[in-house]
C-alpha cells in the first residue's frame, strides 16, 4: 500500500501529513511517539460509517480512546459545542499530553481545533479529515474557530496539529455535492499558483469526478504541498503572503452570508472565483480568455460560476465592505495575473465591483 507523506514545517510546529487508502483502522501504526490516550471528537454522520474502524485501528495500537459526537452541521459549530467539548475533557479528566483527534470535515476540525488550543492551554492534536474540503484544505494550516451569532469564524485561534492523517477511502461515502464543493477549493490551488496542477485537473476530469482513489491521493498531495508552502511562508497570514489562498473568498463569502448558507462553501468559492477574476480583467490586469478558462473549468466539475438569481447584488456589495479586508473604503485582495499567478491589489472601490448576476432579479437575501 502506498502512502504519501512529507512534513510541513511551520515556527511554531512541524508536523507529518500522511495521505493513504484504507488507513484509518490502522492508523496508529502511523502515529509517531506516545499521544497518551486519544479523545476522538466527531459528527454524528461520520460516527455511524467510521467510528468502529477508527476506534479499533488505534486500539490495536494500545492506545486507548473516548468519543464525544456533535451534531453535524455548520450551526453547531459554536461556544456551546465548544463548552460540550471542556466539559468532556474536563471530566474524563484530559491531560495535555493526551490527544484530541478531530475527526470530520472542517467544522468538526475547526471547533476541535479551536478546544485543543486553549484546553489546558493546549494540548496535542490529530486531524482525521472525512471531506475533501478538509483534506486539501482545512485540516492543514492551523486555523480553528467557531461562528457567533454576529458571523462566521468570529473567534479563533492558529494552532497546528501534531500530525494531519487523510484517508482518502472515506471520500466514497461523501455526498456528491459535498464532494464537488471541495473540487473548487482544489481548483483553485491550481489557479492562484500552480499551473500543471490545474492542467492535470482538467486533463484527469472524469477519473476525479469518479474517485478513483489512487487519482484523488494524487490530488489531495498536491493540494495540501501547495497548501503548506504557503503556510509555512506567512503561518499566521502577516506577511501579505497567505491571503493568496482568499482567492474568490471575498466574493464567496458574501454570496454564503446572502443565501444564509445555504450555497456550500466550496460553491460559493467557485462562483467567487469567476467574479473576483472578472474584476481583474476590468482592471486590465489578466487577459479575458483565462476568465473564460476558468469559467469553463469550473463548470466541468459541474460547479456553477454565476450568481444565483435568488441573490441581491448590491447586498453582497454591503456585505463585501464589511469585510475585514476593507480598509478605508478600499478592499485588498487576491488578484489573479495570469493562469497560476495571483498578486495582492487593491481594488478601487466595493461600490464598484459591478457583479455580474444571473438573470437580473434581484431579490433580497
Ligand atoms: N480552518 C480552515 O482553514 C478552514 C478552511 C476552509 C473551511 N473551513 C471550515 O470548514 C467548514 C466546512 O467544512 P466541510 O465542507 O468539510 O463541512 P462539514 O464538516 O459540515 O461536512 C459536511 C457534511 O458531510 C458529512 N461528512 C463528513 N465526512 C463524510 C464522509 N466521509 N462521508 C459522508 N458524510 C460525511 C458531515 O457529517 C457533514 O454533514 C466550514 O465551517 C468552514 O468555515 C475551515
Ligand atoms: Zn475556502
Amino acid at each position: 500500500m502506498t502512502l504519501s507523506r512529507f512534513n510541513v514545517r511551520t515556527d511554531s510546529k512541524v508536523y507529518p501529513v500522511i495521505i493513504g487508502q484504507d488507513i484509518i483502522d490502522r492508523i496508529g501504526d502511523l502515529i509517531d511517539g506516545s499521544i497518551g490516550r486519544g479523545f476522538i471528537v466527531t459528527d454524528n454522520v461520520i460516527s455511524e460509517i467510521y467510528l468502529d474502524s477508527l476506534i479499533q485501528g488505534l486500539k490495536s495500537s494500545g492506545i486507548e480512546t473516548v468519543t464525544k459526537v456533535l451534531q453535524a452541521g455548520e450551526s453547531f459549530k459554536t461556544l456551546e459545542s465548544v463548552k460540550v467539548l471542556y466539559d468532556f475533557l474536563a471530566n474524563e479528566l484530559a491531560s495535555r499530553s493526551d490527544t484530541l483527534i478531530a475527526f470530520g470535515g472542517g467544522v468538526i476540525g475547526d471547533i476541535a481545533g479551536f478546544v485543543a488550543s486553549t484546553f489546558k492551554r493546549g494540548m496535542n492534536l490529530v486531524h482525521v479529515p472525512t471531506t475533501l474540503l478538509a483534506q486539501v484544505d482545512s485540516a492543514v494550516g492551523g486555523k480553528t474557530g467557531v461562528n457567533l451569532s454576529e458571523g462566521k469564524n468570529l473567534v479563533g485561534t492558529f494552532y497546528q496539529p501534531n500530525a494531519v492523517i487523510a484517508d482518502v477511502c472515506t471520500l466514497k461515502s461523501l455526498p456528491l455535492d459535498d464532494f464537488v464543493a471541495g473540487l473548487a477549493e482544489v481548483i483553485k490551488y491550481g489557479v492562484i499558483m500552480d499551473h500543471e496542477f490545474f492542467q492535470f485537473l482538467i486533463d484527469n476530469k472524469d477519473e476525479i469526478l469518479l474517485r478513483n482513489p489512487e487519482l484523488i491521493s494524487a490530488i489531495v498531495e498536491r493540494a495540501l504541498r501547495n497548501k503548506a508552502q504557503i503556510v509555512e511562508e506567512d503561518e499566521r497570514e502577516e506577511k501579505g503572503r497567505r491571503e493568496i489562498l482568499n482567492f474568490g473568498h471575498t466574493v464567496g463569502h458574501a454570496i454564503e452570508i446572502c443565501s444564509n448558507h445555504t450555497i456550500l462553501h466550496g460553491q460559493a468559492v467557485a462562483i467567487g472565483m469567476v467574479e473576483e477574476a472578472r474584476i481583474a480583467v476590468r482592471m486590465g490586469k489578466l487577459d479575458s480568455s483565462i476568465l473564460e478558462t476558468l469559467i469553463y473549468s469550473l463548470s466541468l466539475f459541474g460547479l456553477s460560476t454565476k450568481i444565483p438569481s435568488g441573490i441581491d447584488v448590491s447586498q453582497l456589495s454591503v456585505i463585501m465592505k464589511q469585510d475585514k479586508k476593507v480598509r478605508n473604503g478600499q478592499l485588498t485582495i487576491p488578484i489573479l495575473v495570469g493562469l497560476g499567478k495571483t498578486r495582492m491589489m487593491v481594488v478601487d472601490s466595493v461600490n464598484n465591483l459591478n457583479l455580474v448576476r444571473r438573470n437580473g432579479d434581484d431579490k433580497q437575501c
